[in-house]
């Protein structure tokens, strides 16, 4: 029998590809998300991609007895992937109480409710933001966190701390996965960052300025000490981070994970500077961008991209795809978009 898998967040971007990811690799996903910033409708696509629908319920996380329910109705979940939660650096700088209580209210409600329906596996959605500002990149798992640079960077580091004390008092065993920048779309067109709020990361800024939907995009500043000036990240293909989920739960299925709490980084393993993915998509799309060099932005740090080798050696996960391709399905999914959803 297919094990039964609760992703929550599952209608957002990443949890919408890792739903995909997860039925074709054999396990029963079953949907939860509140729908603020995405909706239900994805459902329709992951069933086209897969030939299944995933049965759906629209909770608040926050809400312990609603979330208790599905629990109730669907009896043996035996893994979790937690995705729910809100995810805008810029955005948590100035509602710091709205990012503290849902992301940690939401981890303690299901945290409680894993313990009490014996889930085997925990998937926790984490993020190179826990490093903070770093002096040096690539970071492993083991470089020293430094003061995150948002709350929302602060909550990740917060829930990762939780979840290291709480899953030794339990059965449970758990793997944070960090990632990095992850951006790009599935390679079908069906599926891709479909936020109902207007979009904040780099990638859908970049399209939805190319395609006209915003009349020109800001690069937040040009004055770091990079070789640009502009601010160093590692983008990773969507499809990539989808399929890292998978394996984590491989990996405890299979007994593999020895301690309580594993840690992964997931990326690329380079990194790019604003203006060089800038100068990619136009090169990839042949469309000319119309960007204007702004201020900095609150809460940003200026460089940071992975070494991965541990997911590598203990998950064996490496990257497909690259920032090119990453660009190409980005653009693919814009395009689409306009058409499968209106808008
Ligand atoms: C941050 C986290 C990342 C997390 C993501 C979730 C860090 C280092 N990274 O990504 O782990 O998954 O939030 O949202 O904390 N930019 C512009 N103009 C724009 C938009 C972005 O110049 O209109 C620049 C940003 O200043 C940044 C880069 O593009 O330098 C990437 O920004 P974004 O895509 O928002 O992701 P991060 O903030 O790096």
């Amino acid at each position: 029998m297919n094990k039964k898998i609760l992703v929550t967040g599952a209608t957002g971007y990443i949890g919408s590809h890792t739903l995909v990811d997860l039925i074709e690799q054999g396990y029963e996903a079953v949907s939860l998300d509140n729908e603020s910033n995405s909706s239900k409708d994805v459902l329709d696509a992951v069933k086209e991609i897969t030939g299944y629908r995933c049965p759906h319920h629209t909770v608040d996380l926050c809400d312990y007895n609603d979330t208790r329910e599905v629990f109730l109705q669907h009896g043996e979940i035996k893994g979790i992937i937690h995705f729910a939660a809100l995810k805008a650096v810029g955005e948590s700088v100035g509602q710091p109480l709205r990012y503290y209580e849902n992301n940690l209210v939401s981890l303690l409600n299901i945290l409680k409710l894993s313990q009490e329906f014996n889930v085997e596996a925990f998937v926790f959605s984490s993020s190179c933001t826990v490093y903070g500002d770093v002096s040096t990149s690539p970071v492993d798992e083991n470089t020293p966190w430094q003061e995150a640079a948002s709350p929302y960077g602060q909550t990740k580091q917060m829930g990762e701390k939780i979840i290291e004390n709480v899953i030794p008092t339990t059965n449970i065993k758990a793997i944070n996965l960090r990632y990095f920048n992850p951006a790009g779309a599935h390679p079908c067109g069906l599926i891709g960052e479909s936020p109902r709020n207007a979009p904040q990361n780099l990638v859908p800024v970049i399209t939805e300025t190319a395609i006209g939907k915003r009349k020109d995009m800001t690069v937040f500043g040009d004055d770091y000490s990079t070789r640009d000036g502009s601010c160093i990240r590692d983008y990773i293909h969507v499809c990539d981070l989808a399929h890292a989920h998978t394996l984590a739960l491989d990996y405890i299925f299979s007994k593999k994970q020895n301690k309580p709490v594993e840690v992964f980084n997931l990326g690329i393993g380079d990194g790019l500077s604003v203006l060089e993915i800038i100068r990619t998509f136009e090169e990839v799309t042949g469309e000319s961008l119309n960007y204007r060099i702004g201020p900095r932005r609150p809460g940003d740090v200026v460089a940071i991209f992975s070494n991965y080798e541990k997911a590598k050696k203990e998950l064996g996960w490496s990257p497909q795809y690259n920032v090119k391709d990453i660009m190409k399905t980005a653009w693919i999914w814009e395009k689409n978009r306009q058409k499968l959803l209106n808008i």
